[in-house]
């Protein structure tokens, strides 16, 4: 099936931060750099023709050694963990490939830090 591009800058998409555009790569015009805390999230909403399980794209950047932690929180309940790597360098965008539970129709994905650090640079999630 086609992919479809929410990019992390663009209403309905919900950056708890700012959205910046200061290390290049990014998708779009920019991503979202949530505040370092716990809770600071990125959400997006995710249309699915149909009930069952989706593959999720999100492009991240961590420029620091320490993995970020989040709660993947799919229309409310956390569905899976995932941890966002460093990456090297801020410009350093990579992929991550979650699998979700979603409903058909519309659907809200936030990716929920649950450490200190707060998220990685969220550039865009493909699904
Ligand atoms: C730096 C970087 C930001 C990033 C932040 C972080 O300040 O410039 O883009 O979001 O570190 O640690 O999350």
């Amino acid at each position: 099936a086609a992919t479809t591009r929410y990019e992390a800058e663009t209403a309905p998409a919900v950056c708890t931060g700012t959205i910046d555009s200061d290390w290049n790569g990014y998708s779009g015009s920019g991503f979202c750099n949530g505040t370092n805390s716990a809770g600071s999230y990125a959400q997006f909403t995710v249309s699915a023709p149909a009930s069952g399980t989706a593959t999720l794209g999100v492009r991240f950047a961590n420029g620091t050694t320490t993995a970020r932690a989040v709660s993947v929180v799919v229309n409310g309940t956390t569905v899976t963990t995932a941890t966002f790597e460093g990456t090297g360098t801020w410009t350093g965008w990579t992929t991550k490939t979650l699998t979700v539970p979603v409903v058909a129709g519309s659907n809200t994905v936030r990716l929920n830090p649950t450490a200190a650090a707060g998220l990685p640079n969220i550039d865009h999630l493909d699904a």
